[in-house]
């Protein structure tokens, strides 16, 4: 077991810094210029332009020595690279599955998953959405249905297990359709969408004793799963002092397979993985990743992408690697909550997610408050962040309105091991600026819109 982190500090990042990286300062002007050209859309957006780039922690992860001793390990045969078998051992055991399938990143394995197990006309059960996940569940011919709890979707209710299914809408949903239209439960943990907000362990029970009775598998999103072990570990009855890699097992253990991004818990800067128990859909997958991503044994991926992996998941999985992590993000967003800026409750682990309907509240969401919000911290001081409301959530595609969800948010995304405490305060502080001058913020209109997740790639400019 680990040994705990310095009682004085108990976030004190457990690494020191052996390489860096430099950052380039900008004028006010120069970062108007590259938003408007950008079209006010923070992924369109150059890199150099940007000083604290909070846009994801996805792929942004600084990796450790030791990862980087394991990518000249690389062994980039193509096929039955070492480096497959190494990373196959180490999901097995830290995830407990028994079979692995690498994909070049997570969607890559949702393809997968969604062309086997749905089937035109199914329903899809998660705890909210993910984008990349509920558009490849509808291109394989299935509807996806939230059955999160409500609390979920209140940014002001600090109930500490957001993430929680709500049994009652998942047996309303299977009573209505049936259990044959019902592929899967979907279940992320550490809900993205939601805030970062975990699930328990006794709500998991509870959905595996439903989903046998009812003969439904439970897919994972694995992709920051090791984060909600932790807020089991700090908030749930009986885990204190419980070491995370266990907490991580009971999760996997209760479930039937999962997609991963490893982008993110795994401190990779690319990578993914499916991985199950079932030996037909297991079948299934190592013939269809060949379609799209690579043999069997790479997935898309190098021999030493999937060495850095599997050393990432050893050091993630770590209680002084955690402790950190959530302790920075938790740092950052004290410091928000004392000002007074509208955030989600309670701060999840990868981000502080900004409440942009009570930040803005002048600006009607079909401006899209949180995308505007986003560009004018760019404008403020570089720092890059992301829109996840009405743009994010896209159009209904029975209806073709925008679906206004009722999270206007805009995302403040750390990446893990990058960034100081230093530069958690120049973030707290822009972010402060801005809010005193929320009031001349002016909503934007959407100027271009690409088909699939348009979040990406549209274009806007301010209403006049
Ligand atoms: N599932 C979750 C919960 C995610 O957050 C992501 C990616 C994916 C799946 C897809 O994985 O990017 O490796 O293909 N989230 C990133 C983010 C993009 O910024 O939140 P991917």
């Amino acid at each position: 077991m680990n040994t705990p982190t310095h009682k004085h500090h108990t976030w004190a990042e457990p690494y020191k810094i052996k390489m860096v990286e430099l950052l380039r300062m900008t004028t006010r002007e120069e970062r108007l210029a590259a938003i408007r050209e950008a079209g006010y859309n923070t992924f369109l957006t150059r890199s150099r332009d940007v000083y604290i780039d909070l846009l994801t922690d996805s792929g942004t992860s600084a990796m450790s020595d030791r990862q980087w001793a394991g990518m000249m390990l690389g062994d980039e045969a193509y096929s039955g690279s070492e480096n497959f078998y190494h990373l196959e051992s180490v999901v097995q055991e830290y995830y407990g599955y028994k079979h692995l399938v690498p994909t070049h990143q997570g969607r890559g394995a949702e393809n997968l998953m969604s062309q086997i197990l749905i089937k035109e006309g199914d329903y899809v059960p998660g705890n909210m959405y993910f984008t990349t996940t509920r558009l490849h569940q509808e291109l394989a011919g299935g509807t996806f249905v939230d059955v999160i709890v409500d609390e979920a979707h209140d940014p002001q209710n600090a109930f500490p297990f957001k993430g929680n299914v709500d049994l009652e809408k998942l047996a309303a949903l299977v009573d209505g359709v049936g259990t044959d239209r019902v592929p899967y439960v979907s279940l992320e943990g550490n809900v993205n969408m939601a805030g970062g907000q975990p699930f328990s362990m006794a709500n998991l029970r509870e959905l595996r004793l439903y989903c046998d009775k009812h003969d439904i598998p439970i897919m994972l999103d694995a992709t920051r799963t090791i984060e909600n072990a932790w807020f089991i570990r700090e908030r749930e009855d009986g885990y204190a002092g419980q070491p995370v890699r266990d907490i991580l097992r009971e999760i996997c253990d209760m479930t039937d397979g999962c997609t991963m991004s490893a982008k993110k818990d795994a401190l990779v800067n690319i990578g993914g993985f499916f991985a199950c128990n079932d030996d037909e859909v297991f079948q299934k997958a190592q013939n269809l990743v060949v379609v799209y991503e690579g043999l069997h044994t790479y997935g898309g991926l190098a021999g030493r992408d999937m060495e850095a992996m599997a050393q990432g998941i050893r050091e993630a999985v770590t209680e002084d690697h955690m402790a950190a992590r959530i302790g920075q993000v938790r740092y950052l967003g004290r410091k928000l909550e004392a000002a007074g800026i509208p955030l989600v409750e309670p701060i999840g682990s990868h981000a502080i997610f900004i409440d942009a309907r009570r930040f803005l509240p002048h600006i009607d969401q079909e401006e899209y408050p949180a995308q505007a919000l986003a560009a004018e911290l760019f404008i403020e001081s570089g720092i890059r962040t992301m829109e996840r409301g009405n743009v994010s959530a896209g159009r209904d595609p029975l209806t073709g309105k925008n679906r206004l969800p009722k999270l206007e948010l805009v995302r403040l995304t750390i990446p893990r091991r990058v960034y100081t405490q230093a530069h958690m305060d120049v973030v707290a502080e822009s972010v402060i600026g801005v809010y005193k001058r929320r009031d001349k913020i002016r909503g934007l209109k959407m100027v271009y819109e690409p088909e699939y997740l348009r979040f990406f790639q549209a274009r806007f400019e301010p209403v006049s």
